[in-house]
C-alpha cells in the first residue's frame, strides 16, 4: 500500500524523540499501520543531527508554513508547541486538507474549539494524545476505553516537572530551584517553566480531560490555578504527621451545580496509590459511574514516552485514512452537536476539605476564639494540633484539619481568623481530597 507522509514541525525535545521512533521501529509500525509510514519533511530551526538517525532521506527546511501546504504530505506533526505560530500552521494544514497530530496541549486547551470545528468542516482528524500525561493514552482510555460510562470524576498529577520537584523536595531535601534546573536539563520542563511550577501547564491537561469526561467545550479560561510555589517543608512534614501526602493535583468533577475545574495542591491520604507516585511519573484517576475507579499510571514527560503516544496517533491516523470523517471517534468524545452547556463552577462554589496552617499567640483563649469562627460558620474540625514553641518564642504553628465546607465559607472564616490579635501573618490553606 503507499507509504503515509509525515511532516514534523520542530525536532526538540519530542519532535527528536518521535523522529526517532518512526525511523527505528519503523517496520514494527507499518505491520500495525498496515502500510509504511514516512517521515517525508521536517521544519526546524536547530536540531542536533548526531541525535538522529535516518536523517539524510529527509526534506529539511525552517519553514513550518510551507509544510502546512505541502501537497505531499498527509499528516502534519505540530510538535513547535505553544499558541502562536502553532494556531495559525495547524489551521492553515488543516485548509489543505492535512491530518494534525500535536502534543500542544497549550494549543488544543486554548484553541481547541476553534481548531476541531475547523477540522471536522475539512473532514481531517486533529490527534492529540501526547498532550496529555505524557505517554500514558488516558485520552483514548477516556475517549473510547470508558465511553460506556457517566464519569463522575478524575484526579490525576499532569505535570512531570512539578511532581518531580515535589518528591525530590521531599525525599532528597534538595532545593526548589536546583532540582527545576534538572527538571529543564531532562527535557521535562516547559520552555516557559512557570507554567510548570504555576499550574498553567496541569490547567491546560485538565481543561482537556474535563471537555473529554463531561462533553463540554473547552474552557481553560475556567479553571482555577494555584501552584507549587507556596508549598513549605514544615506543611509536607505537618501533612505526613496527619497521614497524607502533598500532590499537585488537576481535580474535575460533576456535581449537581455545575462542573468543577482545578488545579492546586492536595492532601491525600498517603495509602492512596496517588500518594506514592513520585518523579516525572503522571498518574490519572478516573471514577466512572460502571466501571468504578480506574488507574493509569506511566511517564508523564520525557523524549521517548512523549513520542509512544504522538507515534500511536500517527498509526490511528492511518488506519482510519479511508474511513468516512462522520464515523471517526469525535474529537471531544462526544458528537460536536451533543456538547452540553453545564457551567464550569467557579472556586466560591466547590466543597471541599481544608488543611490549614496559621501562626498563633502561645497563650489561654487562642483555640477557642478560632474554634468559634470555625463553628460560627459551620465548619467542622477533624483534627488539629498545636506545635511546641522553639526558644522562648511566643508564637507557635496551629495546624488543623476541617471536614467538608464551601470554600465560600472557609474564605470568610479565614478572613475572620486572620483579624484576630492573636493570629499573625497570612493562614496556609490547602485542599484536602479523599479521592475515595
Ligand atoms: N512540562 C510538561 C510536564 C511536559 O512536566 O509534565 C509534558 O507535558
Amino acid at each position: 500500500m503507499k507509504p503515509i507522509n509525515v511532516g514534523i514541525l520542530g525536532l526538540g525535545t519530542v519532535g527528536g524523540g518521535t523522529f526517532n521512533v518512526l525511523m527505528g521501529n519503523a517496520a514494527e509500525i507499518a505491520r500495525r499501520a498496515g502500510r509504511p509510514i514516512t517521515v517525508s519533511h521536517v521544519a526546524a530551526r536547530e536540531y542536533d543531527p548526531t541525535q538522529l538517525v535516518g536523517l539524510d532521506n529527509v526534506e529539511i527546511c525552517d519553514d513550518a508554513l510551507a509544510l502546512a501546504q505541502n501537497p505531499d504530505i498527509d499528516i502534519l506533526v505540530e510538535l513547535i508547541g505553544g499558541y502562536s505560530p502553532a494556531r495559525e500552521i495547524v489551521l492553515k494544514a488543516i485548509e489543505n486538507g492535512k491530518h494534525i497530530v500535536t502534543a500542544n496541549k497549550a494549543l488544543i486547551a486554548l484553541h481547541g474549539n476553534e481548531i476541531f470545528a475547523a477540522a471536522q468542516q475539512q473532514g481531517v482528524t486533529v490527534a492529540f494524545e501526547a498532550a496529555v500525561a505524557g505517554g500514558i493514552p488516558i485520552i483514548k482510555a477516556v475517549r473510547e476505553g470508558l465511553a460506556a460510562n457517566h464519569i463522575e470524576w478524575i484526579a490525576g498529577i499532569i505535570n512531570g516537572t512539578g511532581n518531580f520537584i515535589l518528591s525530590e523536595m521531599r525525599d532528597q531535601g534538595r532545593d526548589f530551584a536546583d532540582v527545576l534546573q534538572e527538571a529543564q536539563a531532562l527535557g521535562y520542563a516547559e520552555a516557559d517553566p512557570t507554567f510548570d511550577v504555576e499550574g498553567i501547564d496541569a490547567a491546560h491537561k485538565l481543561t482537556i480531560l474535563a471537555s473529554l469526561a463531561f462533553g463540554i467545550p473547552l474552557q481553560f479560561d475556567r479553571c482555577y490555578t494555584e501552584g507549587i510555589g507556596q508549598i513549605e517543608p514544615q506543611d509536607v512534614i505537618y501533612a505526613e504527621q496527619f497521614g497524607y501526602r502533598i500532590k499537585h493535583l488537576g481535580i474535575t468533577r460533576k456535581t449537581e451545580e455545575g462542573i468543577e475545574l482545578r488545579v492546586h495542591p492536595t492532601l491525600i491520604p498517603e495509602k492512596r496509590l496517588l500518594a506514592n507516585v513520585d518523579g516525572v511519573m503522571n498518574a490519572v484517576l478516573v471514577k466512572g459511574d460502571a466501571v468504578g475507579p480506574t488507574l493509569y499510571y506511566g511517564a508523564g514527560a520525557g523524549s521517548l514516552p512523549t513520542a509512544s503516544a504522538v507515534v500511536a496517533d500517527i498509526i490511528d491516523i492511518a488506519r482510519t485514512l479511508t474511513t468516512d470523517p462522520g464515523n471517526r471517534v469525535p474529537h471531544l468524545a462526544f458528537q460536536p452537536d451533543e456538547l452540553s452547556d453545564d457551567p464550569v463552577i467557579t472556586m466560591d462554589a466547590v466543597q471541599t476539605a481544608y488543611y490549614l496552617r496559621m501562626t498563633v499567640a502561645d497563650k489561654p483563649g487562642v483555640l477557642a476564639a478560632i474554634s468559634n469562627i470555625l463553628s460560627d460558620a459551620d465548619i467542622s474540625i477533624e483534627a488539629m494540633q498545636q506545635k511546641e514553641p522553639h526558644g522562648g518564642a511566643t508564637e507557635v504553628p496551629l495546624v488543623m484539619l476541617t471536614h467538608t465546607v464551601r470554600e465560600h465559607s472557609m474564605n470568610a472564616a479565614m478572613a475572620k481568623i486572620k483579624a484576630l490579635d492573636t493570629v499573625s501573618g497570612d493562614i496556609i490553606r490547602m485542599r484536602v481530597e479523599q479521592l475515595s
